[in-house]
């Protein structure tokens, strides 16, 4: 029988592991960006940009590059301690004092309603909304106080809601973007409406994660069509792999496998790159409803994100789940 030695270590294991972090290099490497910040001049001063989940990960690295240019910086998060926090420090390293911190808790109806009915008396004129707040690993058919499903009504029917009820303060503005932050993981999602209740076919966490950002994209291509010629775009883009807080509802053993790995995955600084394209570029102006890919370039996302029939058909329901009709006149 054959024995384990020092050996067939060296021969077979070591090798095999400086493939894999040549392998690892390359996709790390494949990930870079091809537009960069310094060669974009685009100065914020005088404009409104709030971004949701702004307390860490790319919501606070959006904002960084933001307050940096000059805009007066909305920072919406659930957690007001962790967000002061932020806010203090990109205070301390923009020296920008125009930053306004505002609780939203993007799984709670109410608080979505008095975030924005508090904003637009604060803010009539909104240039830019960053749709950045995020979750995942968290199991399906968990159900909020208002009979929603707690993942899809974060990442998707928050921002949704959201959006809508600013929708008076983004027209009012000369020009204004929306931003909906997806991932490359919305290929493997599914469309089926009766997810945002909780109904319908059975999804393990990630692919309840994986069907959220699907239903982005397909959110964007139907504002952008009902937003045509107002002067108002939406777009919605994926930041790559990045080594942020998105993991800390998985099992420790997922945990120390994105922790392991993290040496070869993007900052938040650099994930949030390819939002701050769409946020900032001036090659976009007027572009709406597209998807954009981690290296800021103009992708196609899966055909199912594609079919404007399942767009329309969602944006109805959404409509109604969340009865869009009546809070906007309550508004
Ligand atoms: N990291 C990646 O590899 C990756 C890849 C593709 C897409 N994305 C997307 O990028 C976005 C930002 O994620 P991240 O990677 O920066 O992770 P992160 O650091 O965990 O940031 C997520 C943010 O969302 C906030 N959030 C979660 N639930 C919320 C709620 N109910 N109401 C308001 N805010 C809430 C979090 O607040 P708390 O701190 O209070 O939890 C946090 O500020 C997410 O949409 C994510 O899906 C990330």
């Amino acid at each position: 029988m054959e024995t384990w030695s020092l050996d067939s270590y060296t021969s077979y294991i070591l090798p095999f592991l400086s493939l894999l972090l040549i392998v690892l290099w390359m996709v790390y490497r494949k990930e870079s960006n091809t537009w960069t910040l310094q060669n974009c001049p685009v100065d914020l001063t005088g404009k409104t940009a709030v971004v949701t989940g702004a307390n860490s990960g790319i919501g606070k690295a959006v904002c960084y590059e933001l307050a940096r240019r000059g805009a007066h910086v909305v920072l919406g998060c659930r957690n007001l301690t962790q967000g002061r926090k932020a806010l203090e420090d990109i205070q301390k390293a923009t020296g920008n004092k125009n930053l306004l911190l505002r609780e939203l808790d993007l799984s709670s109806v109410a608080s979505i309603r008095r975030f924005s009915q508090k904003l637009l008396v604060e803010e009539p004129h909104i240039h830019l909304l960053v749709n950045n707040a995020g979750i995942c690993g968290l199991p399906y058919k968990t159900i909020t106080s208002d009979g929603l499903e707690l993942t899809f009504m974060t990442n998707y029917l928050g921002h949704f809601l959201l959006t809508n009820l600013l929708l008076e303060g983004l027209l009012s503005a000369d020009s204004a973007r929306v931003v909906n932050v997806t991932s490359f993981r919305h290929k493997y999602g599914i469309v089926d409406e009766q997810h945002l209740v909780g109904a319908g076919s059975p999804l393990l966490p990630q692919q309840c994660y994986d069907s959220t950002k699907l239903l982005l994209v397909l959110f964007t291509k139907e504002l952008a069509q009902r937003l045509q010629g107002t002067g108002v775009t939406v777009n919605s883009v994926e930041p790559g792999i990045v080594k942020t807080g998105i993991m800390k509802n998985y099992t420790w053993l997922y945990r120390s496998i994105f922790c392991i790995l993290s040496v070869f995955l993007k900052t938040a600084a650099q994930g949030a790159i390819p939002v701050l394209y769409l946020s900032l570029a001036e090659e976009l102006h007027g572009i709406s409803g597209k998807y954009f890919n981690s290296k800021c370039n103009l992708s196609l996302p899966v055909e199912s994100a594609r079919d404007p029939g399942v767009a329309h058909s969602l944006w109805n329901t959404s409509a109604r789940l969340i009865n869009l009709e009546k809070m906007i006149k309550k508004k």
